[in-house]
This record gives structure tokens, C-alpha cells and sequence, in this order.
């Protein structure tokens, strides 16, 4: 077609035709998005679509934010926790200040000791950390993880607590409380309160922490703290049984650097493959695939999306964080919800050795405070070349669409308290 041309030299010719051009613009656009929209194959991935792009046009439902949260009676320890999320980082006379374009460290945590020792030794063998802030988000208050965190040097670190951690409440809601129904107890026959899930379980408060301490550490950490509420860039998150190798941090900072131009598909970014196991193909490109738990990064605007669907999260009915968003907040993106990561893995998920949960010792696992990952030279710094190719993995196992949960969140009181966590940053007292 003849607008491909340059017309120099014939720009009033160009002129007289530009409406005729414009209009045959718009009739060819008009007729790809019909083709697009009419075609019924659901594998079938329009890689020009700016999908991702399309959380920009996220808007709040204001009203549903207008729902005054009700949040439990906090007991002494629970509201001192709340205060000392206030405080400022820690080693501030060491790093005054963060590089321009930091990425920060989130780092969450329940009660592991001797993983925590583990995880904070490796990162402070990464290049850059002092760049960062790290902050650290609790489940529970433990003098043994909180030594640990208090002896790092190595970067400005931040802690919170989870305030409303089942952890903090010994017999009250979001602990358990006397009239709770356990097991497959019968609220009618029992006199009990709650209601089972799915496969007719009641809550387990040891259990259901998880997704509350992380539903509840994206709002404060998004939303909420001062440290990280303006942030423009990406935030990382880790977990205390990831060990992070020395280039980490300067991978990941490649990765969401080249994320826009190499994978307008990708959503986020990844330190390791989806397979926990694996230690990536080592392959000369880098890899598009689903998200993976260890180490992954994303922006606010992803952050703005996944809030979006709030709802959708705290009715899942399974206790997994990560299996709730795999099996419904990404599905309902409405387009495949990829992410970028190099062909080898700069964090390695462990566990304890002589237990085989489908992760060999081959792999990764920690015995006496050691963890016996192999950590080859070329892991020490950054592996990932800017000219590579992006090999993407479409169809993937695991945990999609149409996958009923494994329940465990099924009481509506875990409900409504997730929901309470999605508001209390947005709400306005207009009384
Ligand atoms: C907004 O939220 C309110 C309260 O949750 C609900 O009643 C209403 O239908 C929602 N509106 C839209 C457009 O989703
Ligand atoms: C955040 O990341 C998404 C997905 O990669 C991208 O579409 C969006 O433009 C980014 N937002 C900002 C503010 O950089």
C-alpha cells in the first residue's frame, strides 16, 4: 500500500490523500479487531495487543471503597506492632540515601530461624543490595527472626508485622476462639461458629496466615508505607526459604529494564523458573513463562490490577496466595500473563534435606544452617545478554483457570478480614 512510501517531494499530493489514507487506517484496524474478537481458538495469543498496557485503564469502583472496613479488636500486642511499622529503616548513618532506580526488597517471613540465617547470609553477598531498601514483612513476632533481621549491615532495612497475624491473637478471631467449629464440626449440631469450605473443613488459623500475611503485606507495602508507597519502579519479592544468588539483584534490574521492548506480554519478572526444581535450560535466550513464586518483581500498575480483583481473591476458596492467583486473578487478565527471566536461575527455593515434598536434594535443601546449592561462576554476575532472543513457554502445568481451590478459605469471617485489608488503605471517613 502506497502510505508505506515516503512522498517526499509530493507533499501537497500527500496532503489531498491523508484523509483517504487515515480512513483506510482505521477501516483496516477495524477489520483486525473483528477478526480478533470473532476467532473462537482460546490458545491462540495476539502478541500486538498491548494487553498489559491495559491495566492503565484500571479505575477503582469508588463505592465499594465507601464500605467502612471492620477490622478485629486488636489486643496490646497486635496495636504496639502497628506502631513499630512506623519506625523509620534501619542503618540510615550507613546508606543515607537509594540509587535513582532502585528496585526494593520485600522479604517475607513467619517463624524459620535457621532458613532466615540462610537467606540474609546470601543476600548479603549481592551486588547491589546496598543500593536498596529491604524491608522485611513478619507473620507473628519472633525474638529469633527479629536478631536476625536486626543484625543486618548490609543495606537500609525496614521490618513490619502483620498486625492482625492469627499468630498475635491467642482467643480471638483471627486466632482461634472458644466457639470455633473445627475440623468438620456442624455449626448447627455444635452450637459453633464458622463455615467450612468446600470439602467441609473449618478454618485452620496456623494455615490460613499465609494468604493474609501476603494480601495484607501488597496492600501496606503498595499503598500504605511511606518507604514504598511513591515508588515508580519494580519491588522484589522473596521468601525465607529463597536463597539469592550475588547477581540477583542486578538481574533483576536487566530484566525490567528489557521487559517493555523484549516482552510487551510480560506482566512481571522472575528469578527462577515456575518449576522449582529446575535450575533453567541454559539456554543462549531468555524465557517468557507463568509466574513463579520465587523472586518475582512487577510494577504498580500490576499491583493496581491485581487490587482490582480483590474480591476475587479473598473468595477463592483455597489458602494458597499463589494458587489463588494462578487459578483466578491472572485468568481473568483476560490475555496470557507472562514472566521474563534468564535461562538461569538466580534464586533457588530450599528445603529441609531428607524430605522429599517433590524437590530432590539434588536440588536444593538446607541441613545444620548449610544449604548445599552449587553456585557455578558465571551465577556470581550477571548472565543475562540484552541482544537475546525471548523464547516463550505457552502452554504450561500447573494450577489455571478452572481449578476449584483446595479450599481451607471458606469461612466468611477470613473473607471479609481480606477484604478489610483491600479497603483500609482507600477508605474515607466523609462523616
Ligand atoms: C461497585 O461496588 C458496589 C458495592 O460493592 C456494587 O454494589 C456495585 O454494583 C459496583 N459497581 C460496579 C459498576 O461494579
Ligand atoms: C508496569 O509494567 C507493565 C507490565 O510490564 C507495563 O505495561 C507498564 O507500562 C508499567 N508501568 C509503569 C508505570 O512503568
Amino acid at each position: 500500500m502506497g502510505f508505506y512510501r515516503k512522498p517526499r517531494g509530493k507533499d501537497a499530493a500527500f496532503r489531498r490523500v491523508l484523509p483517504v489514507v487515515v480512513v483506510t487506517i482505521f477501516a483496516v484496524l477495524f477489520v483486525i479487531f473483528l477478526l480478533n474478537t470473532t476467532t473462537s481458538d482460546p490458545h491462540r495469543e495476539i502478541w500486538s495487543s498491548n494487553r498489559v498496557g491495559e491495566v492503565e485503564l484500571v479505575k477503582y469502583n469508588l463505592s465499594s471503597f465507601n464500605v467502612k472496613p471492620r477490622l478485629p479488636k486488636q489486643n496490646k500486642l497486635s496495636i504496639a506492632l502497628q506502631k513499630k511499622n512506623q519506625l523509620p529503616p534501619r542503618n540510615l548513618d550507613l546508606f543515607p540515601s537509594l540509587a535513582k532506580d532502585h528496585t526494593i526488597i520485600v522479604l517475607y517471613v513467619h517463624n524459620r530461624p535457621q532458613y532466615l540465617q540462610v537467606v540474609v547470609q546470601s543476600l548479603s553477598k549481592v551486588e547491589g543490595i546496598g543500593e536498596t531498601l529491604l524491608i522485611v514483612s513478619h507473620d507473628g513476632y519472633f525474638e529469633g527472626m527479629n536478631k536476625i533481621i536486626e543484625s543486618i549491615r548490609f543495606c537500609q532495612v525496614k521490618q513490619i508485622f502483620a498486625p492482625y497475624s492469627p499468630h498475635l491473637f491467642q482467643d480471638s478471631f483471627p486466632g482461634s476462639s472458644a466457639g470455633d467449629c473445627k475440623d468438620k464440626d456442624d455449626p448447627l449440631l455444635k452450637n459453633c461458629q464458622g463455615n467450612a469450605d468446600q470439602y467441609g473443613n473449618h478454618r485452620s488459623p496456623k494455615i490460613i496466615s499465609l494468604k493474609h500475611h501476603w494480601w495484607w503485606m501488597m496492600n501496606t507495602v503498595w499503598d500504605s508505607l511511606e518507604e514504598s508507597r511513591h515508588h515508580s519502579g519494580h519491588i522484589l519479592f522473596i521468601e525465607e526459604d529463597h536463597f539469592i544468588f550475588p547477581n540477583a539483584y542486578r538481574s533483576i534490574q536487566l530484566l525490567t529494564a528489557l521487559k517493555p521492548k523484549k516482552c510487551p506480554n510480560c506482566y512481571a519478572a522472575n528469578l527462577a523458573p515456575s518449576d522449582v526444581t529446575s535450575k533453567g535450560e541454559q539456554w543462549d535466550a531468555m524465557i517468557a513463562e507463568k509466574m513463579s513464586n520465587v523472586g518475582y518483581a512487577f510494577n504498580r500498575t500490576v499491583w493496581r490490577k491485581i487490587h482490582s480483583k480483590a474480591r476475587d481473591f479473598c473468595f477463592f476458596d483455597d489458602y494458597n496466595w499463589d494458587i489463588t492467583m494462578w487459578a483466578t486473578i491472572f485468568p481473568s487478565f483476560g490475555g496470557p500473563v507472562y514472566s521474563l527471566r534468564g535461562p538461569r536461575r538466580s534464586a533457588a527455593h530450599f528445603g529441609k534435606c531428607g524430605l522429599h515434598q517433590g524437590q530432590g536434594e539434588r536440588n536444593a535443601c538446607i541441613d545444620n544452617g548449610e544449604v548445599n546449592v552449587e553456585l557455578d561462576d558465571i551465577d556470581k554476575v550477571v548472565n543475562i545478554k540484552p541482544d537475546w532472543k525471548v523464547h516463550v513457554i505457552r502452554r504450561q502445568e500447573g494450577y489455571k483457570a478452572g481449578f476449584k481451590g483446595w479450599g481451607g478459605w471458606g469461612d466468611d469471617r477470613d473473607r471479609q478480614l481480606c477484604l478489610d485489608f483491600s479497603y483500609m488503605y482507600h477508605y474515607r471517613d466523609n462523616t
